[in-house]
């Protein structure tokens, strides 16, 4: 889940064309120097053991959107700190977390040792998973790896790849709306200013105009596309609504906004018979 990100109007903050190798640099040099800031500012809400979808709190343990995991192999993509695993774990799964980054993955060391819950990391790029195909039965992310890739076409079908036929795919994203607004908690954050079909990356660079964050939008449009073409089939978006009495603000995610449009999309789909 992306942070409160400066008004596009500051110098170092753009909108511009970016390589799939510059994308993939600045993803691992930003995750691996925010872990710690991240862990230190989200860790609490996230929990050690726990599988929360996005800042509007939604868990798994009362959405459900996995199903039943009990026996089933389960991937966590861009996993951070693995609190989603650890807690897939104790639901009788038997899950993998894979991350870019070596700092969140250090961190999901860390809370295994405090949880004394366990799940094998593996650190890899979602663009080249490192297993055979079929071998999973369910993937998930919650604002892993997807919006931080230029290729995400390729993701559907690394995930395509390595989901057995009729296995499901579920990923939290920040809903494209509000790729219109900038990202601003407050009454700033409430005034149209980009254009919703701008598909330009989102890019933080310093004086030596080397991109040092880069975060990717798709249209809702594009995302159904890019499951189809994969081969699978959605079936379910959630736009998940701010709870009442949820005051916690995270990045752009407030409940100001949260009560007049969605911050994050969830798409649920399933692996076709034949991909
Ligand atoms: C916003 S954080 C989300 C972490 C965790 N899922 C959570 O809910 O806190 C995004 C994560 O995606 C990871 N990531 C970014 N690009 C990736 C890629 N190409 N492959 C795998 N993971 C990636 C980052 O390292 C980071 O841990």
């Amino acid at each position: 889940m992306i942070e409160a990100q400066p008004p596009a109007t500051e110098p170092h903050v753009l909108r511009r064309p970016v390589t799939d190798a510059e994308s993939r640099v600045a993803s691992r040099r930003w995750w691996d120097a925010d872990a710690d800031e991240y862990q230190d500012e989200h860790g609490a809400f996230l929990g050690d053991v726990d599988f929360v979808w996005c800042p509007e709190g939604l868990r798994e343990a009362d959405a459900r959107l996995l199903g039943d995991v009990r026996g089933l192999r389960v991937l966590e993509l861009g996993c951070g700190a693995a609190a989603g695993a650890r807690w897939l774990e104790t639901q009788g799964a038997e899950v993998v977390a894979l991350d870019l980054s070596a700092g969140m993955l250090r961190h999901a060391r860390e809370a295994a040792d405090r949880s004394g819950v366990r799940v094998p990391l593996v650190q890899a790029d979602a663009l080249a998973l490192p297993f055979t195909a079929g071998v999973f039965d369910v993937v998930c992310t919650a604002f892993g790896a997807v919006p931080f890739v230029s290729d995400s076409a390729a993701v559907m079908r690394e995930v395509a790849r390595v989901l057995r036929p009729g296995g499901s795919w579920v990923f939290s994203i920040t809903h494209p709306m509000r790729w219109v607004f900038w990202d601003e908690p407050g009454e700033e954050g409430l005034t149209a200013r980009n254009s919703y079909f701008d598909r330009l990356p989102y890019v933080e660079q310093g004086a030596d105009g080397v991109p040092g964050y880069v975060e990717q939008h798709r249209t809702l449009g594009d995302r159904v596309r890019e499951l189809v073409a994969a081969g699978f089939v959605l079936r379910d978006l959630i736009e998940p609504e701010w709870p009442a009495g949820h005051e916690q603000i995270w990045g752009q995610w407030s409940p100001l906004r949260g009560r007049l449009f969605p911050g994050t999309a969830i798409f649920v789909a399933d692996r076709g018979a034949a991909t």
